[in-house]
Parts: C-alpha cells; sequence; structure tokens
C-alpha cells in the first residue's frame, strides 16, 4: 500500500526476516493475473539481524544472492518492507481546507503521533476520506525511521539490487490477502504473520485496512523455551520443534512446552485484540488468517481456534496465483503457502505499481 521510496515496476518482492530470507518473483500473465516464476528461501544466523537491525550486512547481502543465483532471478529491481518498533501506522485525523493543503497539516499532526524526532523518520500518507462536517481528513499515516530505511536499502545495494520499493509488512500481508481471498465488503479478517521474533497483527473489513500492531514474539519463544527447559542448544532445540526426536525427550514433554508458548501468544492476540475493539466500532472479527514460519508449530492453529472461537486458518499465499507443476509441485507449494506471504505481497504490489 505504501511506497517510502518510489513507485517504480518491478515484481521481485524479498522479505528480509530475522531469521530467513523469502524471495518471490511474479510474472503478470494477463490483467489482473500473475504466475509464480521464482522462490527461494535463505536461513540466516540468529546474529545477522537482532532486534530488527541488521548487524551483519555482509553476510546478509550474500545470502539475498545465492537465493537470486539459486533461483535465476535476474531482475534486480528489488521490493521490500520493514516492521517492528521503527515502524508507526496510525490512522489519524487532520483539519485542513481543502486536499492541497492537507500534506503540511499532516506533517504538522505527525509530530504528536510519532515517538520519535520528526527529523528521524520518513512519513507517507493515505487519504481515506473527508469528513464533510468539519473539515478533517481521515488520514492513514505512516512513519518510518530513516536508519531503519537505509539499513534495509544498504543491505540490497550492497547486494548489487535496486531498492525499488519500501512498504511496510503489515501492508504487504494485506496485499496478498486482498489479492488471493478477494474479501467481501463485511468480513473483519484478523492476519497474523508469526516470524521468528516479531508477530504482525493487522485487522481489515473487507478491503480497508483498520488497525495494526507488531508484538515482540515468534517462533524464537518456542526454541528459547525448549532450550531452557531441556538444557538444549539453539540448533538441537530447532530440530525438536520441527517435530524431529531429540534424545530421551517424549513427544508429550515437547508438546507440553510448546503449547505453554502458545499460550502466551494467544494472551499478545488477545490484549491487542481488546485494545482494538476498545477503539473501534468494529465488534466481531470473523476469521483469522496466519502465516510466518511460525504457523508450521504444532497445535498453534486449533488453539487459537479454541480460544477465539472463530474460523481460523492457515494463510495460502498461492490461492490465486498459478504456477508450472514442473517447477512447483503442490506438496512444496502448499508447505511454502504461509511462509511466503509477505514476500508475495511485495511482488505482487510492485508488479501493480
Ligand atoms: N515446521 C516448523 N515448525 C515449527 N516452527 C517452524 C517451522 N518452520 C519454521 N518455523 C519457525 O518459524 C520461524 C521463522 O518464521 P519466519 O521465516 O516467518 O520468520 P522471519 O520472517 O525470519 O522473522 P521475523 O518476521 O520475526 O523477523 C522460526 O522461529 C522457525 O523456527
Ligand atoms: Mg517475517
Amino acid at each position: 500500500m505504501f511506497n517510502i521510496l518510489s513507485q517504480k515496476k518491478q515484481s521481485v518482492g524479498l522479505d528480509i526476516g530475522s531469521s530467513s530470507l523469502k524471495a518471490v518473483e511474479l510474472r503478470s500473465t494477463r490483467k489482473g493475473c500473475f504466475e509464480l516464476v521464482g522462490m527461494g528461501f535463505e536461513e540466516l544466523s540468529p546474529d545477522y539481524i537482532v532486534d530488527g537491525a541488521i548487524l551483519d550486512k555482509n553476510s546478509v547481502a550474500d545470502a539475498i544472492n545465492r537465493i537470486f543465483a539459486h533461483e535465476h532471478i535476474k531482475n534486480n529491481r528489488v521490493a521490500t518492507s520493514i516492521s517492528g518498533h521503527s515502524v508507526i501506522v496510525k490512522k489519524i485525523s487532520v483539519v485542513a481546507q481543502q486536499e492541497a493543503d492537507l500534506a503540511e497539516a499532516i506533517h504538522w499532526e505527525a509530530e504528536q503521533y510519532i515517538p520519535f524526532d520528526i527529523a528521524d523518520v520518513n512519513i507517507d500518507y493515505q487519504i481515506l476520506g473527508e469528513d464533510d462536517i468539519d473539515g478533517k481528513w481521515n488520514v492513514l499515516l505512516v512513519a518510518v525511521k530513516k536508519e531503519k530505511i537505509q539499513d534495509y536499502t544498504q543491505v540490497l545495494t550492497l547486494a548489487g539490487k535496486v531498492p525499488a520499493l519500501v512498504d511496510v509488512d503489515a501492508f504487504a500481508l494485506q496485499n496478498a490477502y486482498e489479492f488471493n481471498y478477494e474479501p467481501a465488503g463485511n468480513t473483519t479478517a484478523a492476519l497474523l504473520d508469526i516470524g521468528s521474533t516479531t508477530m504482525t497483527i493487522n485487522i481489515v473489513s473487507g478491503t480497508e485496512f483498520l488497525f495494526t500492531r507488531d508484538v515482540s514474539v515468534g517462533g524464537h519463544n518456542y526454541t528459547e523455551f525448549l532450550q531452557k527447559e531441556f538444557n538444549l542448544n539453539y540448533d538441537t532445540a530447532q530440530h525438536l520443534k520441527h517435530g524431529e526426536k531429540v534424545g530421551t525427550i517424549s513427544d508429550d514433554d515437547a508438546a507440553h512446552v510448546i503449547d505453554s508458548v502458545t499460550e502466551i501468544i494467544c494472551m499478545e492476540i488477545q490484549k491487542t485484540f481488546d485494545f482494538f475493539k476498545h477503539n473501534s466500532t468494529v465488534e466481531n472479527i470473523d476469521r483469522m488468517l496466519v502465516s510466518g514460519g511460525a504457523a508450521h508449530t504444532p497445535g498453534l492453529i486449533d488453539a487459537l481456534g479454541r480460544k477465539f472461537e472463530i474460523p481460523v486458518e492457515i494463510f495460502n499465499s498461492f490461492r490465486k496465483i498459478t504456477a508450472d507443476p514442473r517447477q512447483f509441485s503442490t506438496p512444496m507449494l502448499e508447505d511454502q503457502a504461509p511462509d511466503m506471504a509477505i514476500a508475495v505481497g511485495l511482488a505482487l504490489r510492485s508488479a501493480e505499481a
């Protein structure tokens, strides 16, 4: 939805997550139709990106180049996105006599909503509509710390790519949802992207954005709890989490620890829903779609369904995207469907631009 930089056409989406890179290349076949032509995944060491800051840019740039080489992606114009504490997304109300005066009014107003020095952020906005009564405009305000944008664009430049578009994870996710699910106007959905360290929650009614929040929980917490409980190193705990047998640890004992972390994630979602409902006229969330690597966590989808008593599904990033079965098998696409949501949203966005 937003482009912090400029709007240029290309169709590679690159999701730079704290635990892995995800790349998707799409080709526009007919108007409004897309085919998957490239898809790649590269794990990153947990010390490359810490607390949202890219500490080892060279290693991340190398990993980007490995994906592009492996997937034969020639297009070097790349769309990426940012999440976490350096991103502020808010619906605000701004008084202006006419549309032409809005830009100045928004920059003026923005200061009170942004907990950083205004000189340190890039601001973008979208006009949602005018309130006829008193010249108030409803505006979606997006502010991202400049240093964060620099981090992400520098790493792309280091890899020899052109950072063509920088979006926000929540909007890339919404873009993938709108394209793949064509939601009806009255359906309110909670889109949850649960990564390694960040859970992005985006609440959308039809195609209208309502609310987003990033919470610092994710798959990493499962690994951490398993490490502590069974005294394991990181890699072994990851294997255990992914369902492999580790030593004499029983499935039940592992499941018990996993369920306790799921409980924490459910509580965080509940807190966000409570906050949202308190500040919104929308009373019900009709469905939940879960993406991100942690969507694979055993028992998570069922636990969410039980807790929130609404239909909960794994997000299918390729629901409306065609793919050559000789290159992308159905089981492979099913397996990667939740992981690629943000990369697909970015590739769609840039192909549409
Ligand atoms: N089969 C699986 N079972 C359980 N957890 C899994 C599985 N596959 C991936 N994960 C977990 O998903 C997480 C990675 O998800 P994802 O790739 O969406 O995160 P990220 O985008 O790198 O991180 P973030 O968005 O938080 O910066 C890791 O914690 C990983 O262990
Ligand atoms: Mg992620």
